[in-house]
């Protein structure tokens, strides 16, 4: 079965990486979801792609500089359309709280946190507190572009599927050195310039594949037909049932 992940939720249907664009998935049949994890002043981890507020709320500012409480006077659905004015920027918390409920999968992403080490490491501490809460039966992969935080991660959590991020222009020879490092089991590569010689080569490494992020269904499907595992797309809902859950 190929794996569809919900990239930032049902992105095209309903604002980026919130609790409406993740309560959508269970009913288009969607099992998978992918978000972004970042964190605040106070510790608080929050679902955003963006370190700031600028392109996804109605405010500008570094989310390294706001607190909890600050989330109450940010919406972060306006931008996106009349229905979703108020939408908040989730905490981690609420969506694990979500994803429970819904039954889903969810891959984490860690960003690669710009406020330093000192916020990284506060950042995967507290994933971690979080993901106790996760439903033993959800599927789980935590994934980052920062390979050094994934590795650490990796040592703290060792029980979580890890995937190493790469953009085309970072997927060097020293690939599967990375990976190795990271105690990876899934490389996530860019779909730009990836080509089935490279897919037979992860693959006869023996890890899984998941592609980011796919928005056309004739791409999906030539990667799927070179054995890759899984795609990350915003048009989860446009794609064939076979891909979705029974009835959906
Ligand atoms: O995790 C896959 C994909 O989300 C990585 O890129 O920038 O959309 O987080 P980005
Ligand atoms: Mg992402």
């Amino acid at each position: 079965m190929k794996t569809l992940f919900a990239h930032r939720g049902m992105s095209s249907l309903a604002p980026e990486n919130t609790l409406a664009a993740f309560s959508l998935c269970r009913q288009l049949g969607i099992q998978w979801i992918e978000c972004d994890v970042d964190i605040l002043a106070d510790g608080t981890v929050v679902v955003s792609h963006d370190d700031t507020l600028d392109r996804c709320t109605d405010q500008s500012g570094n989310l390294a500089e706001l607190t909890k409480a600050d989330l109450n006077d940010i919406d972060a659905g306006s931008w996106f359309h009349d229905d979703f004015i108020g939408e908040p920027i989730p905490t981690f918390e609420q969506l694990i709280t979500l994803v429970n409920q819904h039954e889903l999968n969810i891959n984490v992403e860690i960003k690669s946190c710009s406020a330093g080490w000192a916020m990284t490491d506060k950042l995967i501490a507290n994933v971690i507190t979080a993901l106790a809460q996760l439903d033993t039966g959800r599927g789980l992969i935590v994934s980052s572009f920062n390979h050094l935080a994934l590795a650490e991660f990796k040592c703290r959590r060792p029980q979580t599927s890890v995937a190493c991020l790469f953009e085309a222009a970072s997927l060097g020879d020293d690939w599967e050195s990375v990976m190795q490092a990271c105690g990876a089991d899934y490389i996530h590569p860019e779909d730009q310039h990836l080509t089935q010689a490279m897919v037979a080569r992860f693959k006869s490494a023996g890890y899984k594949i998941n592609v980011y992020t796919v928005n056309d269904l004739a791409r999906a499907n030539q990667l799927f037909n070179w054995g890759v595992d899984g795609v990350f797309t915003d048009i989860a809902h446009r794609f064939p049932s076979k891909y979705k859950l029974r009835g959906k």
